[in-house]
């Protein structure tokens, strides 16, 4: 399977910023994984124009549910393509925090995704206080059995894990927790989806840098990353790229 490299703007991102799209291009244009960015939808038309002819693709950060309507403030999956978007991410822990999504409400956001064509990027992830209580496999498995519609394939969806406790706050969890979490997930994808769970990748997320890169790539059942602040500079990002090319 082809690994990924998914970056993740968040909240950040002006005019100026896409001209990290061109360094990154410049200094990686023929990685050997696939390259993802997902910028605010402000910048998504931009930087996919930017993109065209790179092996950049790119993604945006959330769907609504419904294709079109009354939703002051929403972007509709097939708004997301139509502004050149190949990928959307759905169920970040952020969007679970502030907005109070369920996983009934990211199941709906992943299969509004696929109904556009797009692949959806189903984030799961326990926080601090989880972890410390043992509970992290259940909390992993209950929001994959939740946030995951039925009919996904290694095409059509990507799973991230995010521990909440290690996203921005450069705590990592040793290779050994991620191992553990990332061949939970891989298990409970085969009982579900059978063959085509071999195929999905499975992406660890949090406080990922060009320095540890390398050695969780090296972790069983990673199949890359999702990045937050690292995807901001190219030559950050372009680091953890290489490491996983
Ligand atoms: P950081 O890489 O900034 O920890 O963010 C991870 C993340 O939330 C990506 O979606």
């Amino acid at each position: 399977m082809k690994k990924l490299a998914a970056g993740n703007w968040k909240m950040n991102g002006l005019e100026a910023t896409l001209a990290e799209i061109d360094a990154l291009a410049s200094a990686h244009p023929a990685p050997g994984c696939d390259v993802l960015i997902c910028p605010p939808a402000t910048l998504l038309s931009r930087l996919s124009a930017r993109a065209e002819g790179t092996a950049i693709a790119t993604g945006a950060q959330d769907c609504h549910p419904n294709e079109s309507g009354a939703h002051t403030g929403d972007v509709s999956a097939g708004m997301i393509a139509d502004a050149g978007g190949a990928y959307v991410i759905v169920g970040h822990s952020e969007r679970r925090a502030d907005h109070g999504e369920s996983d009934a409400v990211v199941r709906a956001k992943a299969e509004a995704a696929w109904r556009a064509g797009l692949i959806a990027i189903i984030c799961v992830g326990e926080t601090l206080d989880e972890r410390d209580a043992g509970r992290t496999l259940d909390i992993v498995g209950g929001q994959l059995a939740g946030s995951i519609p039925d009919g996904a394939t290694a095409a059509n969806t990507v799973v991230a894990y995010e521990p909440v406790w290690a996203i921005g706050t450069g705590k990592v969890p040793t290779l050994a927790e991620i191992g553990e979490v990332h061949d939970d997930i891989r298990a409970r994808l085969s009982a579900r989806f059978s063959g085509e769970a071999a195929g999905m990748r499975l992406l660890y997320g949090g406080s990922v840098k060009p320095s540890n890169a390398a050695e969780i790539f090296g972790v069983s059942n990673v199949d890359g990353a999702l990045v937050g602040g690292a995807s901001l500079k190219a030559a950050d990002f372009g680091g953890i790229v290489g490491a996983l090319a």
